[in-house]
């Protein structure tokens, strides 16, 4: 049993943490009224004053289009506090989990991606991830960086919710089919950062060698139309069409990488640890949903 602090209070990956690790940790959570990471310069008094045994850091600004107008408060939360988190963690010799994403990558491979392979942000939320990522490696921190990949969940604004959302007011539905990844439940990503903790907590530690950036997907890929048609058909929605389209025709303020699967190999080779397919995660959020609409 170790003292976990979870940064993030109503976010998708931390409402499951927060469920998953009460069994068998002590979890406090710091939600903005606490630590507001967007003032990075009160970030480690916040942290001495709560003194965890582990940070587990799930809080991020996560609004990837509004970044590109709004970069001096997505780089103070994605890169300055995490610069402070890493800083308290290497000066306190705590473990660190933090989590990233698969837009550090530019999405020209056609190979999923190794943890090293050249980064190549295309917009400003992923510079600003890049650069939290960055500041956690330049520091002394025993850390670990979880990349992951298109969330979504029962909780918060995700594309999982979205198309639910949409299919109860129009019967066709245009949605993207050239942007290729592998969505990711933040239920998965809950139950396999509970081992990690698991594990470090048994070890005593995060052992130096195993400090870096893991790739943490659920496995498979696919594309965002796909992925919609997976979700009707898991939801037994037949009368709504899911049209594909391509990017150009849905365009955004922030790009998107076109092709963003990451190779999960080194998470299973260091701490034996995987998510499950992404179809398999998928029917165990569906049954979540319907647990939760009494069904
Ligand atoms: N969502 C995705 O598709 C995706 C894809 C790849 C990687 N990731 C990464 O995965 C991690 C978890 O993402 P998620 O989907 O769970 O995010 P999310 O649902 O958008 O939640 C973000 C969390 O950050 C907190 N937060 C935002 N601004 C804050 C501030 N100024 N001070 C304190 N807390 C603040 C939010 O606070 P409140 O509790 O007050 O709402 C919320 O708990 C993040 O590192 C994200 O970058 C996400």
């Amino acid at each position: 049993m170790a003292r976990v602090l979870i940064l993030g209070k109503n976010g998708q990956v931390s409402t499951y943490l927060q469920r998953d690790l009460a069994a068998s940790h002590e979890v406090v959570v710091a939600g903005r009224e606490i630590m507001d990471l967007a003032n990075p310069e009160k970030v480690y008094d916040a942290l001495k004053e709560i003194s965890p045994e582990i940070i587990i850091n799930a809080a991020a600004y996560t609004a990837v289009d509004a970044a590109e107008t709004d970069c001096e408060t997505a780089f103070a939360i994605n890169r300055d506090s995490v610069t402070e988190i890493a800083r308290y963690a290497g000066d306190t010799k705590i473990p660190l989990i933090h989590y990233s994403t698969d837009y550090v990558f530019p999405g020209d491979a056609s190979e999923p991606y190794l943890e090293s392979d050249k980064v190549g942000p295309s917009g400003v939320y992923g510079q600003s991830k890049l650069e939290g990522e960055q500041a956690i490696r330049d520091s002394d921190a025993l850390a670990i960086t979880l990349r992951t990949s298109w969330v979504y969940s029962n909780y918060g604004k995700n594309f999982y919710k979205t198309m639910l959302a949409l299919s109860e007011q129009r019967d066709e539905l245009n949605v993207v089919n050239d942007q290729i990844g592998s969505p990711t439940y933040a239920g998965s990503i809950s139950a396999a950062t509970k081992q990690l903790v698991d594990i470090i907590v048994e070890q005593g530690g995060l052992l130096p060698e195993q400090k870096g950036v893991y790739h943490f997907t659920c496995q498979g890929q696919t594309s965002w139309s796909d992925f919609a048609r997976a979700i009707f058909v898991e939801h037994e929605i037949t009368e709504v069409k899911v049209i594909g389209i391509p990017t150009s025709e849905y365009p955004t303020p922030a790009i998107r990488p076109p092709f963003s699967v990451l190779n999960t190999k080194k998470l299973m080779k260091v701490f034996g640890v995987s998510l499950p397919h992404w179809g398999t995660a998928l029917s165990q959020c569906v049954a979540e949903t319907m647990a939760a609409a009494g069904k």
